[in-house]
């Protein structure tokens, strides 16, 4: 396997508004908050940086609007030395924006997708030798379900791995899913993929995030394993998922070992959440691999 695994992200880009509160909001209620902050976000684009931070080859394909905030997120990915060339400029179209409320470090999201709703089956079809160039695949539920039905498929038929991060949840067809060789809900989207799937034929490919208490997952023998969540000073959990799939992601890809890459992705999402942002506070690897050492000391 490639010392440098390359990652292909099909996904969105957003720009976050974050307010920062004591108090939030009842229905038709006004309050004062505390501070306004723009960050750069969107599932896609996160899971994507924190893949590139950790030392993978990483390409995003998504769509951006004909804005300033498109612009500065496209150069953002730059920066990051991530591959940008797939994000399309969509004219007339503005890019997605979160509206994030920030209390005592949790949040409350609202987002509009503008441009990321163009990420279609037809722009897949165009970057196919992209798309086919990579190691692995990872998709989160920001951009239109037929695209994520339509890349499973292509990644199948040429046996690329794809990993599915199902946020925010919709149902997505168990015959897809059979498809997927991972999916990596929360608690609350693993409950409603319960309900919408039939969860003892695909337990083996689900890896729960579940906040602080760490990452519950099923070993080949059908025991469920939890790893716990590394201690960590919370500010904000703001993009905690989305480090901890691209973290799995970047280390799945290196030497398939689920264990080992869970474990790594523990770590450096532990190390996200101590910082406002969803992408500040996401960690490169000597990092990661400090807090992993200074765990097993105190042990
Ligand atoms: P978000 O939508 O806020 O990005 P999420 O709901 O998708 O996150 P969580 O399950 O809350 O995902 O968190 C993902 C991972 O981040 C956890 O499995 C854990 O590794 C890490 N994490 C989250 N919160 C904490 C915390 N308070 N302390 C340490 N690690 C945390
Ligand atoms: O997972 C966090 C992300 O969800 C934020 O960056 C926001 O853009 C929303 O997509």
């Amino acid at each position: 396997m490639a010392k440098n695994p390359k990652v292909c992200v099909v996904g969105s880009i957003n720009m976050d508004m974050m307010t920062t509160t004591n108090i939030i909001p009842d229905q038709g209620e006004t309050v004062l908050g505390e501070s306004f902050t723009t960050y750069p976000g969107g599932k896609g684009a996160n899971q994507a940086v924190a893949a590139v931070r950790l030392g993978a080859e990483v390409i995003i394909v998504g769509a951006v609007g004909e804005d300033e905030f498109g612009k500065s997120l496209k150069e953002r990915f730059k920066k990051e030395g991530i591959n940008e060339e797939a994000v399309d400029v969509i004219p007339d179209e503005s890019t997605g924006v979160a509206s994030i409320i920030l209390s005592n470090g949790d949040n409350r999201i609202i987002v509009a997708p503008g441009a990321n709703k163009y990420v279609t089956p037809e722009i897949i079809k165009k970057k196919e030798d992209i798309i086919l160039a990579s190691d692995i695949i990872l998709m989160q539920f920001e951009i239109p379900m037929e695209t994520i039905e339509y890349t499973v498929n292509l990644a199948y038929e040429h046996h690329i791995p794809v990993v599915i991060n199902p946020a925010p949840y919709q149902t997505i067809p168990g015959s897809i899913i059979q498809k997927v060789t991972f999916l990596t809900p929360n608690e609350l989207e693993l409950q409603a993929l319960k309900k919408s799937a039939n969860y003892e034929a695909i337990c083996g490919k689900i890896i729960e995030t579940k906040g602080s208490n760490g990452v519950t997952f099923t070993l080949p023998n059908g025991e469920k394993k939890t790893i716990p969540a590394y201690p960590a000073k919370v500010k904000d959990t703001t993009g905690a998922g989305d480090t901890f799939n691209g973290a799995f992601v970047a280390e799945y890809a290196k030497e398939k070992d689920i264990e080992k890459a869970i474990q790594f992705a523990n770590a450096a999402a532990s190390l996200a959440v101590e910082k406002h942002g969803a992408q500040e506070g996401m960690p490169i690897r000597e990092a990661v691999i400090r807090r992993m050492q200074e765990a097993d000391n105190k042990k």
